[in-house]
This record gives structure tokens, sequence and C-alpha cells, in this order.
């Protein structure tokens, strides 16, 4: 198997200022991520809000090219000149579309820089919309005339449209009523089975997590603290932050939701990082090392593909 995309060492700092007369810091909102997503693969990434996971989506996306550290795509096919393998659906499906667009303009968008004909362009639209369960006279509206869940569907058209290889998906379930969840996600498997697609899969909900991925990276303060197969994390998590994270989600937590769970607090600033392992200052395990030293990422015991970047990892 090929790699379809590869992180290596990906970091992404903004330059920041406490105040108006304080020297300009470093926000390290992505700190030396590296990664693969196999073709056809869902990588699910989780991780607590402010752990860098749309930052480094949007990179993935090439909206944003990282600080330092490479991306490398390898597509299995060529794609037409101007046209992205990549595409991303965003969280907000009110904010993502433009309001004075049409819907065809819209979903076209990403075919806009190769030469396609008027007609040829019209009928691959109406293709689309078809195949995200719209109705064909969707094309000629706007955005506004839609639902939450509509809109998140024309999302996905745009994102088709072009024939992708990978789809970057920023939570597209979170802002939508729970009713339409599970349609727009059982719209994304579809897809996925259909057109050989993978996903770089950002999600907080585990039980969306479990439905899609085959594996799952979780991120924190921008770095990876574990990364394995899906059904090896959630049955046997390594990490103290990821076992911290089910126990704060009592229907997939491992037996019983514990009393005073340690993912109490905010997460640090990635400003001014916490030394050694960026969880310490929040895990049960810590111990004098885990202040000091910056724990790699290594298999957990006895599990080869299940990397843990912990001192005390199980
Ligand atoms: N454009 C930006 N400028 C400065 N800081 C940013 C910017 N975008 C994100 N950040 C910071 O980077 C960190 C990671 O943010 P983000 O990637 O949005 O996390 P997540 O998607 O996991 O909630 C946060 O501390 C956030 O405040
Ligand atoms: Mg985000």
């Amino acid at each position: 198997m090929t790699p379809l995309l590869e992180l290596d060492k990906v970091s992404i700092h903004f330059p920041t200022r406490a105040g108006l007369l304080q020297p300009r810091l470093m926000l390290r909102a992505v700190d030396k991520v590296s990664l693969t997503v196999m073709r056809g693969e869902t990588l699910a990434i989780v991780g607590e809000s402010g752990s860098g996971k749309s930052t480094l989506g949007y990179s993935v996306a090439g909206l944003r090219p990282p600080t330092t550290g490479g991306i490398r795509l390898t597509p299995a096919r060529a794609h037409p000149a101007g046209r992205d393998p990549v595409q991303i659906i965003f969280q907000d499906p009110f904010s993502a579309l433009d309001p004075r667009m049409t819907v065809e303009d819209i979903v076209s968008e990403p075919l806009r820089l190769t030469e396609v004909g008027r007609k040829l362009r019209r009928d691959r639209v109406a293709e689309v919309l078809e195949q995200v369960g719209m109705p064909a006279d969707a094309a000629n509206r706007y955005p506004h005339q839609f639902s939450g869940g509509q809109r998140q569907r024309l999302a996905i058209a745009r994102a088709l449209i072009g024939d992708p290889e990978l789809i970057v998906a920023d939570e597209p379930l979170s802002a939508l009523d729970v009713s339409i969840q599970s349609k727009v996600l059982n719209l994304l498997a579809d897809i996925r089975e259909k057109h050989g697609i993978s996903y770089f899969f950002i999600s907080h909900d585990f039980g969306v997590v479990r439905h899609l991925a085959d594996r799952v990276a979780v991120l924190y303060l921008g770095r990876i603290m574990e990364v394995g197969p899906a059904d090896d994390i959630f049955t046997s998590p390594s990490h103290p932050y990821t076992q911290a994270l089910f126990e704060a989600v009592p229907r997939i937590g491992r037996g019983r939701r514990k009393r005073g769970s340690v993912l109490k607090g905010e997460i640090p600033s990635p400003i001014r990082p916490p030394s050694g392992c960026v969880f310490h200052p929040r895990c049960p395990k810590a111990t004098a090392i885990c202040s000091t030293d910056r724990p790699e990422l290594l298999p957990a015991p006895g599990r080869p593909e299940q990397l843990s970047a912990c001192h005390h990892k199980e």
C-alpha cells in the first residue's frame, strides 16, 4: 500500500503578542506532527478544542503552509492542472457558503481553474447534487434557502465535484441538528465506498469517529499523544490523555465514569507550553521525567501499530 498523504514533522506557528508593548512570541499550534494516511483510509483527528486540529487540517488542505516540516501528497491518478486532489469541508455550513452565489456557482467552484464547458459544468453539478441527495433544481437557488443539513450536503457536493482523493472534514457534523447528523455521516461513508476517497476527519465525537475511522490520531497542544488503529485505541487506549478523553464520555468509556476526571480546567496556552510532556500538569501518572523529557512516539507494549508518546504508556 502506498501512502496518499505523509506529514513529516509539521509545525505551524503563529506570531502573537501578549500585549501591545510585549515582545513577539510564538504560538505553537502544531508541533512536529508526523502522520500518514493510506489510500482509501480514514484517519480521525481527535482532541480537545484548541489542540490544533483545524490548523493542521487547513495545512493538509493547502490553505496554510506549515512553518516547518513537509506535507507530501502522492495521488493515485493524474488530476487536471488547476484541480486540487484535496478538498475541505468546514464545520459551519452557514459561513462556508457565499450567500451571494448560486448553488451552481458554489458547487462548481473547484472547477473554476480548469477548462470545463458550461454544459459539462452544469451536468456535473447536477450529478454531484444527486450524489449528495439534493434535488437538481437546487442549482439555481441560494444557500439561505436551505437548512443546515442541506447546506452541508452542498459543501460535500462542492468537495466532490473535482473528483478528489482526500477530503479534509473539519467537524462536519457538529453544527448540525442531532437528527441530521447520522444522515450526513452515512452520506460521507457512502461517498467513501463509491469513490474510494480518504478522509482526514476532524471530530470530537467518539461515536462518529468509531463509526468512520480506520485509524485515530490524538492531538493535544499541537502534538500527537497517540496514533494507531481505531479498534485498538478504543478498546485499549495507551496514553493517559486518550484515557482521560474517553472517561469524559460515559457511553464509550471503559466502565463507569470516574469522578474527578483529570480533564478539568483548560488546556494550557500553546504560547508557553509545559516542559517535557505537554500533558504532564494534568496527568494522573506524571512523574519527574515527564516534566523534563519530551516522550517520543513509540509503540505501546505488545502493540506495534499503536504509537504512544508517554513515559508511562500502557
Ligand atoms: N490564525 C491564528 N492566529 C493565531 N493563533 C491561532 C490561529 N488559528 C489558531 N490559533 C491558535 O492555535 C491553537 C490551535 O487552534 P485550532 O487549530 O483552531 O484548534 P482546534 O481546531 O483543535 O480547536 C489555538 O491556541 C488557537 O488559539
Ligand atoms: Mg477546530
